[in-house]
């Protein structure tokens, strides 16, 4: 099943090198053709002009010229590497997925983090929250976690994602950063408070990827072999510890050395010093949903623990580096469609409308048959009637029939015991577009209050100084709604920051070109 078949009825024969004459590994073209040359052009006499007789050379230019595929839309810059997951604790009361079937059982793993805003050359230490994705190539399919370092986010409804990604990436203009837009959308949309002060705490620049932890930051749904059903956050905190930049050492670092937390993490893993994470869950009774003080499906919200508390599942550790970049990171597609039985969506709008876009912005971005790439691919067989499209570089069902239902006992069959959704109630109602009551009734300052109560002076005044610098770009009257926020969230935060801007106005950061 995983190896491809050629399609012309040959078997690959690649185990051993083809040997040139001269007994080294002989150079061909991507046909397999040798190539006697690579250095010299194919000309008219020895000053003559090229001629079109030269295939290897306008194979070799054509190529370069589609060597790059789009990068990604968000989460451009990022480092990956292989590793296991292994459960340390018994969990089949909550989940049935055959990943955590038992004590001690490992399960293969890719893991990509990354920067959200910045392009694929972007610095590492940039204020900006880190994506955590992982891939679980489990028994019954492949796994994607794609989580974020922070438990919350800036938006409740992926409806106001791309205007919220484009405030914070190039002004149409300059195609420069620009912190005009950047505080224009997050002053309009006070839901992001939470997600903001966390972003401009010193957790807002991580120590590399290591140092840091993930959330899969929405309420997923836990199904047991009985068929019972809890809502679950998923945390994996860092046995690294947390490790942050100031903001004095991200922008050193960002000069100096603006690929760092790639660096970081391929060479403590190259040295044998495998980072690790150890996963808990969060578990909530489903009936709990309805009654908790906060809606447990708003992603601008956290469980506080003292409510859930933490419930140990496994350990994560990250032992091989890819051995090429492209391969294995670059063409790494992540999707939170992709869940195992066991393993459910909640009703969090953002989560629903990212079941739809990762899958879509593959297709894009990688390809129609984005899902046969090996880092892609489910080691197990993959056994669809799906077929052809771009680039098919499977057998593609061979001469089997390509649709079902079909009266073959020997070709695939969907089985009614792997539930891909289990039946739930659903309170019927009016289709329309709503904002839920709890949302309208509730607080978007209590959260974000309880943050800032939470850290050190230090930590106050770090972030204080960290809002300051990047707001005092923005207009004044964007400067002043989000003061405005910052008060109805802690007088004294916003009393701070506006000290903190008039400071940093008089007395301007080198380079800086914020007038
Ligand atoms: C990447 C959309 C929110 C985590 C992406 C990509 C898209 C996208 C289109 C590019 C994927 C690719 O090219 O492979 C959205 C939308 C959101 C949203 C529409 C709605 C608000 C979130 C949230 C999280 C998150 C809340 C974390 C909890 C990630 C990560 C990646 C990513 C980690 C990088 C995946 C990788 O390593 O390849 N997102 N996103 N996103 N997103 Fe989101």
């Amino acid at each position: 099943g995983t190896h491809a078949a050629n399609g012309n009825g040959l078997a690959d024969q690649e185990q051993a090198p083809r040997l040139g004459t001269h007994g080294k590994p002989l150079y061909t073209n991507l046909a397999g053709i040798p190539i006697s040359d690579d250095n010299n052009s194919v000309t008219v006499g020895d000053v003559g002009a090229l001629i079109f007789e030269d295939v290897h050379m306008f194979e070799k230019q054509a190529h370069f010229n589609r060597e790059r595929v789009p990068e990604r839309v968000v989460h451009a810059k990022g480092a990956g590497a292989h590793g296991y997951f292994e459960v340390t604790k018994d969990v089949s009361d909550l989940c049935k997925a055959k990943l955590f079937s038992e004590v001690g059982k490992r399960t293969p793993v890719f893991g990509r983090f990354s920067t959200v805003t910045g392009e694929s050359g972007y610095p590492d230490t940039a204020r900006d929250p880190r994506g955590f994705s992982l891939k679980f190539y489990t028994e019954d399919g492949n796994w994607d976690m794609v989580g974020n370092n922070t438990p919350v986010f800036f938006v409740r409804d992926a409806l106001k994602f791309p205007d919220f990604i484009h405030s914070q990436k190039r002004n149409p203009q300059t195609h420069m950063k620009d912190p005009n837009a950047y505080w224009d959308f997050l002053s309009l949309v006070p839901e992001s408070l939470h997600q903001v002060l966390i972003t401009f705490s010193p957790r807002g620049v991580p120590d590399g990827f290591r140092h840091m932890n993930g959330y899969g930051s929405h309420t997923f749904k836990w199904i047991n072999a009985e068929g019972q059903a809890h809502w679950v956050k998923f945390h994996f905190k860092s046995d690294q510890g947390i490790k942050n930049l100031t903001h004095e050492q991200a922008i050193k670092i960002a000069g100096i050395n603006p690929d760092y937390a790639i660096e970081d993490l391929f060479q403590n893993i190259k040295n044998g010093n495998y980072p690790s994470w150890t996963f808990f869950v969060q578990v909530m009774p489903l009936e709990d949903a309805l009654n908790y003080k906060w809606d447990p499906f708003d992603l601008t919200k956290v469980w506080p623990q003292k409510d859930y508390p933490l419930r140990e599942v496994g350990n994560l550790v990250l032992n091989r580096n890819p051995t090429n970049y492209f391969a294995e990171v670059e063409q790494s597609s992540f999707s939170p469609a992709h869940m195992v039985p066991g393993i459910e969506p909640s009703p969090d709008r953002v989560l629903q409308a990212r079941l739809f876009t990762y899958d879509d912005t593959a297709r894009h971005r990688i390809g129609t048959n984005y899902l046969q790439i090996p880092i892609n691919r489910c080691p197990f067989r993959v056994q669809t009637y799906t077929s052809d499209g771009p680039m098919n570089v499977t057998e593609n069902g061979g001469s089997r029939p390509n649709y079902y239902p079909n009266s073959f006992e020997d070709l695939p069959h969907p089985d009614p015991a792997t539930p891909d959704v289990t039946p739930y109630k659903h309170p019927e109602g009016m289709v329309g577009r709503y904002m839920p009551q709890k949302w309208k009734d509730q607080d978007d300052y209590d959260q974000p209050r309880m943050l800032w109560q939470l850290l050190s002076n230090d930590d106050q005044e770090q972030m204080v100084n960290n809002i300051a610098g990047h707001i005092l770009g923005a207009q004044e009257f964007i400067v002043k709604r989000q003061l405005e926020i910052f008060s109805k969230c802690d007088e004294g935060l916003a009393t701070h920051v506006e000290a903190a801007i008039k400071k940093k106005k008089e007395n301007p950061e080198p380079y800086s070109m914020v007038a």
